[in-house]
């Protein structure tokens, strides 16, 4: 949530730091800013509310000489959409220029303690607060020399509650860089005489491929090609270097008019990441080399808890019908945000699964420390290599889907689904599942990414349905057992990208509730790839169609479902049933992605969404 790109090195820094945020425009996109700074210490600021583009058009960054700089794009939190809110923002005495992510908790009490030492205040911000609690703790500081600045940016951090990542500029001193994180991404590309602060590699794989993971409570000191990072208790740090391995071209959007139908369509290919290196046809298996050092603690599981956020929750849920049913182990699903704040008994042989697409979704990172500080195991499935869940779980599983931009999850979505079947097949054959399944199952595995493709040829079919549909306000997507899951999902999709109001249920769960909203208005998404289950949900579409409601029906082809029985129909290819919510699923992506593109909705920017949350 919100953007930061800094950079110091021997380029001009403008254009190069407009390049990035627009390469983190998914982390919000409400306001953006960029503040330079030349040889002699003067700021040169420019902000605008809006898109990185709006911020672009309104100066001419190609003339501005600065090497030095600092941008942001922001996703409010404290204080509206308004030009003075959005950051850098300036201290009071002009000494520095902050661009913050995160949430300084404490920020009333600061506020109050700077307004008695008569600091003013020009917005509503968190981090005007905390550049001033800043300027306020540098003044303190006796001595002359570099040295100082870290020195009072340790003090002020101290002082702090809450979370941030963090790019820093002091006008005392023209040629030197600040950054610090707790709670919140910051990376640090490293290049020829340069480095670039941001927070996250996206900003980042068009210059350098070589980058420092900042830790929490970590700050770093850049001037020169010099980089120091120091902990806040003024310990060195012996930084690691480590290699991104996505290609450049993978975060940009090449012929796709937007990053979800580019992502859309690589489902195939990303799927085919996750199965490498894990099948083991010798055991009838699949294999995870990153979970061997729980090896023996999976033999002997008694619970499982899955804890996670938005579609990454719903590849969980997935995973406890999975699970449950291929491996006999109990499963509950927990939502991140609420797991922290329970107390759920949590008895020995109870491993804690996170599973998130960026790694650095607050509220997950918040539920794994409450699992480890419980006493669990903690295993992570995220799909950034080195992201903050990679670095804290005990052992984990990478989904190599490569970069998702789109704000709306759909590749990594069903890697996630992909991956959760071949781990509920894993821990089946650890116990008594059959080999003739496990064999069963990895023939499917492999047919996989061939039957996605042949799904992803009903775009042209949906889209065309997607124009009788793209006026309703309200919807229903409706699915039993695996597929439940997967209707969430789809309701999520159409909610979020094309703003209708659209709601997921178990099928036979509609009679208490939802038929209430069943009219002409309100068509109903309904999956059904189970042959022995067909009856009852024809009976389910004859209650709809009884209330006038219309039926668009995502089926397998062994469903025998009448011509007339629905005004909609769409075919996707039999696959494994552990795999079938994966294909499931690819209608409604393409449903959702049409439907807002004929509501005129920003597909990849959705209102008041982020791709990263990374405050609670
Ligand atoms: C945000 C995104 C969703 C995502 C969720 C969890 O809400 O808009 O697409 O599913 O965060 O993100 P994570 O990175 O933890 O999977």
């Amino acid at each position: 949530m919100c953007g930061i790109v800094a950079y110091i090195g021997q380029r001009r820094a403008a254009p190069l730091i407009l390049d990035g945020l627009q390469r983190l425009e998914y982390r919000g996109y409400d306001s953006a800013g960029i503040g330079l700074m030349d040889s002699a210490g003067s700021f040169e600021l420019h902000r605008s509310v809006g898109r990185v583009a709006a911020l672009a058009e309104s100066f001419e960054a190609g003339k501005i000489s600065a090497t030095l700089g600092i941008g942001h794009t922001r996703w409010a939190t404290h204080g509206g959409v308004t030009v003075s809110n959005a950051h850098p923002q300036l201290s009071c005495h002009g000494q520095f220029l902050l661009v913050h992510n995160g949430v300084i908790e404490n920020f009333r009490e600061l506020r109050q303690f700077l307004v008695e030492r008569e600091y003013s205040f020009a917005s509503d911000t968190d981090t005007e607060v905390l550049v001033n609690w800043i300027e306020f703790c540098y003044r303190q500081e006796s001595g002359v020399g570099i040295g100082i600045l870290p020195q009072a940016l340790r003090k002020a951090l101290k002082g702090v509650q809450g979370t941030y990542g963090l790019a820093l500029l002091c006008r005392d001193f023209p040629g030197t860089l600040l950054a610090a994180r707790n709670g919140s991404p910051l990376l640090i590309g490293v290049g020829k005489e340069e480095h670039i602060v941001a927070s996250d590699a996206a900003a980042i794989v068009t210059h350098t491929s070589q980058v420092i993971y900042l830790r929490d409570r970590e700050l770093a000191l850049m001037s020169g090609d010099e980089l120091q990072v120091s902990t806040l208790q003024a310990e060195k740090v012996l930084t690691q270097v480590c290699a991104i391995d996505w290609a450049a071209e993978e975060v940009q959007k090449g012929p796709h008019e937007h990053y979800m139908h580019k992502e859309i369509h690589e489902q195939a290919q990303a799927i085919t990441e996750a199965l490498r290196g894990h099948v083991d046809e010798r055991l009838a298996s699949t294999r995870f080399g990153g979970i061997e050092p729980l090896a023996q603690e999976l033999r002997g599981l008694h619970r499982l808890i899955f804890c996670a956020c938005g579609s990454a929750w719903h590849a969980c849920l997935e995973a406890e019908y999975l699970i449950e049913h291929y491996a006999r182990i109990p499963v509950e699903v927990e939502y991140a945000s609420e797991f922290r704040y329970r107390h759920p008994p949590l008895a020995r042989h109870t491993l804690v699964i996170v599973v998130s697409q960026s790694g650095e979704t607050l509220d997950t990172l918040a539920a794994l420390a409450e699992a480890k500080r419980r006493g669990c195991s903690v295993m992570g499935i995220t799909n950034v290599i080195g992201s903050s869940i990679a670095r804290e779980t005990d052992c984990g599983i990478y989904q190599h889907a490569g970069p998702e931009m789109g704000v709306a999850s759909t590749k990594a979505f069903t890697s996630q689904l992909c991956l959760l079947a071949m781990l509920a097949i894993h821990l089946g054959r650890l116990r008594d599942l059959d080999y003739d399944e496990g064999l069963a199952f990895l023939r499917a595995l492999r047919e996989l990414p061939q039957k996605i493709e042949e799904t992803l040829r009903l775009e042209q079919e949906i889209s065309e349905l997607a124009q009788r549909y793209a006026a309703h306000e309200q919807m229903l997507f409706l699915g039993r057992q695996t597929l439940f899951p997967i209707a969430l999902e789809g309701a999520l999709k159409l909610k979020e990208i094309a703003y209708v109001q659209a709601q997921g249920y178990p099928i036979a769960e509609m009679k208490h509730g939802p038929i209430a909203l069943i009219s002409e208005k309100c068509p109903s998404f309904i999956f059904e790839t189970q042959a022995s289950l067909f009856p009852k949900t024809r009976s389910n579409i004859q209650e709809i169609r009884a209330r006038r409601g219309k039926v668009i029906l995502v089926t397998t082809p062994d469903i025998p479902c009448d011509a007339g029985e629905c005004e909609e129909h769409v075919v996707v290819p039999k696959t494994h049933p552990a795999l079938q919510p994966i294909l499931a699923i690819i209608p409604a992506q393409f449903f959702a992605y049409h439907v807002a593109l004929l509501r005129g909705c920003d597909v990849d920017r959705p209102r008041n969404l982020a791709k990263s949350v990374t405050v609670e």
